[in-house]
């Protein structure tokens, strides 16, 4: 059995499905392709990195024909797309069916999938099961999990199974019921050595990332330097080695108040407002559609119908 604890729906069979039923994303790689060296090699050379989510093929097409090095499938497809208010109902099925539309738009960049809430959770063997769907059948080319050192086995035991991980500490988002609500991590001294010993931790477990969520940029400057793997930082400051934002955010395609740390670099959101209204516009005043837009008989067929 597929462990998934999504509300929303589970996966009925007892294996992993059969990755040739997706062929999309078995095509040879561009010689460009972003995998795990390139980011080991970025990080010794001083090198910033960007990675941004994506849960579907356009936007996937345009993150990565943008540049972008990584691109996140990530559990925020909950608050982001599904409107759920958090990342808990997540549900692997969903985050596998955005995974295929996303490598199916992606040549260059490294596809990272979030194993959502409850599908790493219940024991190892059914972590392992989660995540080999992720990269068999979605085409992940890693998997991310929220925790600090309460995941150091679990992360041991997805690298021998050769399964790359991102880990992630910080402010985890899983765990919103526990932390009640989204707020800066690792603000006083012990908590900022805990953060610091837990990166320590993931990366001797075999982590070959680290996502540093809502943390005070100086510690994540002291992880950044204190490990060997590359910390992805979103609200933790420019010292990380990569920065991370959730697409919607940077387009504003999203409602209500922003994070302090999300720069907003386009108003998609008033620009699709905009387009609705001009074509509700024409449509009432009946410019459209107009003739060109439009197909048309020929004059003998005309005829015949004796149209005018
Ligand atoms: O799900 C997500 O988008 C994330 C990023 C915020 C790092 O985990």
């Amino acid at each position: 059995m597929i462990a998934d604890c999504g509300f929303v729906s589970v996966n009925p069979t007892s294996e992993i499905p059969n990755p040739k039923s997706n062929m999309a994303y078995l095509q040879p790689d561009k010689p460009e392709k972003v995998y795990l060296p390139a980011i080991r090699t970025a990080k010794e050379k001083g090198e910033k990195l960007v990675c941004l989510t994506a849960y579907d093929y356009p936007t996937a097409r345009i993150v990565d024909e943008a540049g972008v090095d990584m691109i996140l499938v990530g559990d925020s497809i909950g608050n982001v797309i599904h409107g759920y208010g958090n990342t808990i109902p997540v549900s692997l099925d969903e985050i596998v069916s955005a995974l295929i539309a996303v490598k199916r738009g992606t040549e260059h960049a490294m596809v990272v999938a979030d194993l959502p809430y409850g599908t790493y959770h219940v024991n190892a063997d059914e972590t392992v099961r989660n995540a080999l769907r992720l990269m068999k059948y979605g085409g992940a080319e890693a998997v991310k999990l929220e925790g600090g050192r309460n995941r150091v086995e679990l992360v041991k035991r997805l690298v021998d199974e050769e399964i790359p991980v991102v880990a992630h500490i910080g402010l985890t988002p899983q765990s919103v019921y526990k932390l009640g609500g989204y707020r800066v991590q690792g603000r006083t001294a012990d908590a900022a050595k805990r953060l610091i010993e837990d990166a320590k931790l993931l990366e001797e477990a075999g982590a070959f990332a680290i996502v540093l969520e809502l943390v005070p940029h100086e510690v994540a400057e002291i992880i950044t330097k204190e490990v060997k793997i590359s910390t992805i930082g979103i609200g933790a400051g420019a010292e990380c080695d990569i920065q991370v934002l959730v697409l919607h955010d940077l387009i504003g395609m999203t409602f209500g108040r922003q994070p302090r740390f999300v720069r907003q670099y386009a108003n998609l959101r008033e620009v699709m407002t905009g387009a609705i209204q001009n074509w509700m516009s024409d449509v009432k005043k009946g410019e459209y559609p107009n003739e060109k837009e439009s197909y048309g008989l020929t004059e003998e067929t005309k005829k015949e119908l004796e149209i005018e």
